[in-house]
């Protein structure tokens, strides 16, 4: 069956939401909130004013993307299809699974993009070239390891 990975499977995860008068508080328990153990955590701040990031996809990664503060932009592609999402609550995250193409920008003054990721940093997991993730993303061999 082809495995193609649909931009469908992307989606927007609400998380527990403690509220308190002294403060909000929410948590992520791996395979409980988000579909996947959580082997590293890295965060983007300080970004400059009209910057954007990503500009990549992986080969096997998953990942999933909190406006910890402030508020971002996150365009998606698989290919065939885009969707765009704005981030600004610290209460929900957006999950990207393998193969999607992804821009962050407009990021907000002060704002903080907290990633959780399902593997180590590697960087042959990355791929670099929009035209080539396409191009894998029609390969159902590749698909299928
Ligand atoms: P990259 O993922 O390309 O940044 P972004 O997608 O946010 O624009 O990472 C930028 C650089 O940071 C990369 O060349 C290597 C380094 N890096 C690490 O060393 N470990 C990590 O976990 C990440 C995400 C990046």
């Amino acid at each position: 069956m082809f495995n193609a990975p649909q931009i469908s499977k992307c989606k927007l995860i609400y998380l527990p939401k403690v509220e308190n008068v002294k403060g909000n508080l929410t948590f992520i328990e791996e395979n409980e909130h988000i579909p996947f153990p959580i082997k590293r955590v890295y965060y983007l701040y300080d970004v400059p004013g009209g910057e954007s990031r990503g500009g990549h996809a992986h080969k096997t990664l998953e990942q999933f993307i909190i406006a910890a503060n402030g508020s971002f932009d996150v365009i998606l592609d698989d290919g065939n299809n885009k969707e765009s999402y704005h981030m600004n609550r610290s209460y929900y995250g957006l999950y990207i699974p393998k193969m999607i193409w992804r821009e962050l920008e407009n990021f907000s003054s002060g704002s903080v993009c907290l990633v959780l990721a399902s593997e180590l940093y590697d960087e042959d997991d990355y791929i670099r070239d929009q035209s080539n993730c396409k191009q894998l993303n029609g390969d159902q061999n590749f698909l299928s390891i």
